[in-house]
């Protein structure tokens, strides 16, 4: 039973400060009101101009919704830190919670409108009451009016949503919430997801000169992360440090990064996505680091060095090494306009697939494992070789098939090429001294008008490279 007789205690579920009058009264005056500027990255709304003029390209005449999401809830009133669904950004420059982009076709293309949660300002409940979105909670935000200025386009209020009443059968994509599909009748749609993915997959000059920033912000975390493996093996930190590390700096550097970074030390460096780094660092041990900036624009670097944790590679961890690197200039080899997506692939697994081959570790011949029936390689590198690259770090990915896999690469694709061995402590099929050994090179290569250019060449990746640039970082 509410006691009457002592003061509210929150703004929310409790007894309510929301129905005190005199409270209600005095917070809602006596406050200065700077506009607060859109967070906008230089450049983001005109590239979002004309990424919405492709789609609008691709699909004269459908009404398309798209939304940024909301953030999901961790606990009560806290939530995990809110991200914006990527199809939105890259149609709007736009990371705002909550907001839903409609695009109407008009003669000659589509008018673009924004409907964004106006702030909680002072005046309003939630002002105080709303700890996801009351200025006097998250801080001051800017208004509809500076959204507008910044996009460069028309931006109601949310509630203003439901009065369109011409949305029926509208495509929608992004995080679109179900009442939003169930109020309007709209159609959630893959023919839409997979036009953006299509889309998505040639980047612009701007959207290169954002993956160049998040890469180079990327290399620079790779050499504040080794730096610290001295701390991390001396003071018994182990992984978690080293994720720390890059995780500050891509923080710092970038809106964070871009994936859950990967650390993995010795026997965990076999495992594809370690990211439970709980483990020590093991001195004589090769490290995997595989670890990517997302910029604040929210384009993302993804780059992987196996490096000695000492400086030196031992002689098996060496030939582990030369193999992987032989593998991965195949690979590049085969990035350029006009071969087929999956031609770097399939060159990189040829040169893993005879190298096992020459160790003995296969139990068919090279053509025999190569073969579709066969694929006894994969073993030992279970994941493909690379992805597309981009506002998501596997990009893309509602293309279909022929879209992806087996289209032809073009001049701004930007994609990673990432082969590995991956030995694992418990695999009886290698012999001891190569089991807990995990190898994986990861670059992100831009395809030009002529070949490629690795974005990440900023790091070596060659043993000897990667060991003269250890030991330069740990002296
Ligand atoms: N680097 C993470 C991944 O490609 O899966
Ligand atoms: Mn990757």
């Amino acid at each position: 039973m509410t006691d009457t007789t002592r003061p509210p205690y929150a703004g929310t579920r409790y007894p309510k400060l929301a129905e005190v009058p005199a409270f209600t009264e005095f917070i809602a005056r006596g406050w200065g009101a700077e506009p607060v500027p859109a967070p906008m990255v230089d450049g983001a709304a005109e590239a979002a101009a004309s990424h919405r003029r492709r789609l609008s390209e691709r699909l004269p005449g459908a009404v398309i919704v798209v939304a940024a999401g909301t953030a999901r809830v961790r606990n009560d009133d806290c939530d995990y830190l809110f991200r914006a669904d990527s199809d939105f950004v890259w149609l709007t420059g736009c990371q705002t919670e909550g907001a839903v982009l409609v695009m109407t076709p008009v003669p000659g293309g589509h008018d673009a409108q924004l409907y964004a949660p106006p702030p909680f300002r002072p005046g309003d409940t939630g002002f105080f009451a709303n700890a996801a979105h009351g200025e006097l909670w998250v801080g001051a935000s800017p208004g509809l009016r500076e959204w507008a200025e910044a996009l460069q386009i028309g931006v109601e209020p949310l509630p203003a949503l439901d009065d369109r009443k011409d949305l029926g059968g509208a495509l929608a994509a992004g995080a679109v919430s179900e009442a939003l599909v169930a109020e309007h009748g709209l159609e959630v749609s893959p023919q839409l997801g997979r036009n953006l993915s299509q889309l998505r997959m040639v980047k612009d000059a701007w959207e290169i000169a954002q993956m160049r920033l998040a890469i180079d912000a990327t290399v620079a975390g790779f050499a504040e992360t080794v730096r610290e493996i001295p701390r991390a093996v001396e003071d018994g930190l182990g992984e978690r440090w080293l994720q720390g590390t890059f995780d500050r700096h891509a923080r710092t550097h970038g809106n964070g990064p871009g994936y859950a970074t990967i650390v993995g030390s010795g026997a965990h460096a076999p495992v594809l996505h370690w990211v439970r780094c709980d483990g020590p660092i093991v001195p004589d041990a090769a490290l995997l680091l595989d670890m990517g900036v997302e910029a604040n624009s929210l384009y993302t670097a993804d780059v992987t060095r196996t490096i000695p944790a000492s400086g030196t590679f031992s002689p098996r961890q060496r030939e582990v090494h030369d193999l992987v690197e032989r593998a991965h200039r195949a690979g590049l080899a085969q990035i350029r306009p006009g071969t087929v997506y999956l031609d770097f692939h399939f060159a990189a697994m040829e040169v893993i697939a005879q190298g096992l081959h020459d160790w003995g570790l296969l139990p068919v011949s090279v053509d025999e494992a190569l073969s579709p029936s066969g694929q006894f390689h994969r073993r030992y590198l279970a994941c493909g070789i690379g992805h597309h690259l981009g506002l998501d770090v596997h990009d893309c990915s509602k293309a279909e098939y022929e879209d992806y896999m087996g289209a032809e690469l073009e001049a701004g694709v930007v994609m990673t090429v990432e082969p590995g061995l991956y030995f694992h402590a418990n695999d009886l099929t290698v012999p001891p001294e190569l089991r807990g050994i995990g190898v994986r090179l990861e670059d992100d290569v831009l395809v030009t008008e002529t070949g490629s250019e690795v974005l990440s060449a900023g790091l070596p990746i060659d043993a000897v490279g990667v060991e003269d640039w250890t030991k330069a970082l740990l002296a």
